[in-house]
């Protein structure tokens, strides 16, 4: 069978699990192959050969099983990452984060020294890294396996020198008293929310965040409020704009903003602390 006969035949049994089935065939032929998109648009009338693998990985992803995990990468700010199953998938929202967080970086002189907590497959501190060149960032993640794979993307992206990664309970492991950020997307969906069949695969200390869901975010807010850090960047649920902006009005705080994502759900915030002995 031909390869645009194989993508025809395959997508059929993808519809339910994606709105891009023949896109996610090309994907997983091309990784089969070890081609790219244009290859395979320019040679969709070649033989395909290796219909007996596709066939597993395509019954793998009909069960919800993420495309990501199955080509071991995902891209994120352009550009591309590995993942592995254990470590969350990078999402495009939190791209705004980081976003947020080079609006302000780009103005400080001299190093700039930055905290990640949480970092997962490192995909903020790498890119943060890579766009600001005086940057020392310190990722911290309680999950072994993500700080792992978090330095072989620093190695990849040749920014280990860069990145120190520390495998942390918040800030447990951090003692330095120059930190100019703290950036985290942590996990914050309540404990009891089922999640949908796509988000089953990924680690569940990368999702819930307490049995509301903020507690780990407001720990996070409250460890940076005592400590002598002026700007704390965090990605938040929808939901969670209110109980947030609640309790950093109880704080020593100077100025905070929130952020929406690209749907327009609520999605994250910006704090500036009043600084205590700068
Ligand atoms: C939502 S994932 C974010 C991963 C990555 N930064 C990203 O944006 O794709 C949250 C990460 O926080 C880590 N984590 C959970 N609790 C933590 C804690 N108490 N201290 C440090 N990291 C924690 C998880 O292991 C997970 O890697």
């Amino acid at each position: 069978m031909t390869i645009k006969d194989t993508v025809r035949k395959y997508s059929q049994k993808l519809k339910y699990v994606t709105h891009i089935p023949a896109k996610e065939v090309e994907i997983l032929i091309g990784f089969l192959l070890d081609k790219n998109n244009i290859w395979l648009h320019l040679n969709n009338n070649n033989e395909f050969e290796k219909e007996k693998e596709l066939e597993k990985l395509v019954n793998k992803r009909a069960t919800n099983y993420p495309l990501e995990y199955i080509i071991r990468k995902a891209s994120f700010y352009g550009e591309s990452f590995i993942v592995k199953e254990g470590v969350l998938i990078p999402r495009p929202e939190t791209e705004l984060l980081v976003e947020n967080a080079i609006e302000i970086l780009k103005d400080i002189n001299g190093t700039v020294n930055v905290v990640e907590i949480g970092t997962g497959s490192g995909v903020i501190s790498v890119i943060l890294a890579l766009l600001i060149d005086d940057i020392k960032i310190i990722a911290l993640d309680i999950n072994e396996k993500a700080l792992e794979l978090a330095y072989h993307n620093a190695i990849k992206h040749k920014v280990e020198d860069k990145i120190e990664f520390r495998l942390s309970n918040l800030y447990e492991k951090v003692t330095e008293d120059d930190i100019h950020m703290t950036i985290s997307n942590p996990p914050y969906i309540a404990n009891d929310y089922k999640l949908p069949d796509n988000v089953k695969y990924e680690p569940s200390n990368a999702l819930f965040g307490g049995a509301i869901g903020d507690e780990l975010l407001k720990d996070i807010i409250k460890e940076t409020s005592i400590r002598d850090i002026e700007y704390l960047l965090c990605e938040m649920g929808y939901d969670q704009k209110k109980p947030l902006g609640e309790y950093l009005k109880t704080l020593n705080v100077k100025d905070y903003s929130f952020y929406q994502d690209y749907e327009k759900f609520d999605r994250g915030f910006t704090v500036k602390f009043k600084n205590k002995n700068k």
